[in-house]
């Protein structure tokens, strides 16, 4: 019976339902993404300090995102990246630049999203449990300060819009830092 009348719509009416039709909606992982910014900016506020700052994001992101194992910072000081704080099992330590994804990353100046990390040559692994990778690098200016590392138990877990909704996570962690946020 719905299906009849809905056929027999005429044009005049056709036209007001396209009118009426909401806007394209955003998708779910960028809803989530730009609830994840608010949350991190309440965390942020009025906090200066960077372990701090690093620790509770690092704990957002773990509990918030679904299906991730390990989620965390490594820190460039003296040509190698050096853990910072994290969430999940306990990590290496020491990552010379260049070296794994979180060195490749920190060396090219580029998000890498690795869709299965037995296929990326010099992989390091921390947890064997970790199938999926995706390391964003931290910009201060031209000059990288360290990464953030996301890990995950499924095979291909993060996509452009993680890399996107990520970005745009440390972007708002370093302006803050820096001050520029106010
Ligand atoms: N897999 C990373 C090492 C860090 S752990 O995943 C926490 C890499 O290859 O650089």
């Amino acid at each position: 019976m719905s299906a009849k009348v809905a056929k027999n719509k005429t044009a005049a009416t056709k036209q007001s339902s396209r009118k009426r039709r909401p806007k394209k909606k955003k998708s779910a992982k960028s809803e989530r993404y730009a609830n994840l910014v608010a949350q991190l900016r309440s965390l942020l506020k009025d906090e200066y300090n960077f372990v701090a700052n690093t620790a509770n994001f690092s704990s957002l992101v773990y509990n918030a995102l679904p299906d991730v194992n390990w989620a965390g910072f490594y820190l460039l000081q003296d040509h190698e990246l050096v853990l910072g704080p994290f969430q999940g099992k306990p990590a290496c330590v020491r990552i010379p630049l260049g070296k794994g994804v979180c060195g490749f990353a920190a060396k090219q100046c580029e998000t890498v999203i690795v869709p299965d990390v037995s296929e990326f040559p010099g992989h390091i692994a921390c947890d064997p449990a970790s199938k999926s990778e995706i390391v964003i690098p931290l910009f201060d200016g031209e000059r990288v300060l360290g990464v953030l590392d996301v890990d995950s138990a499924t095979l291909g877990r993060f996509d452009d819009q993680d890399a996107e909704g990520l970005n745009e996570l440390v972007t708002v962690l370093v302006a803050h830092e820096e001050g520029l946020d106010e």
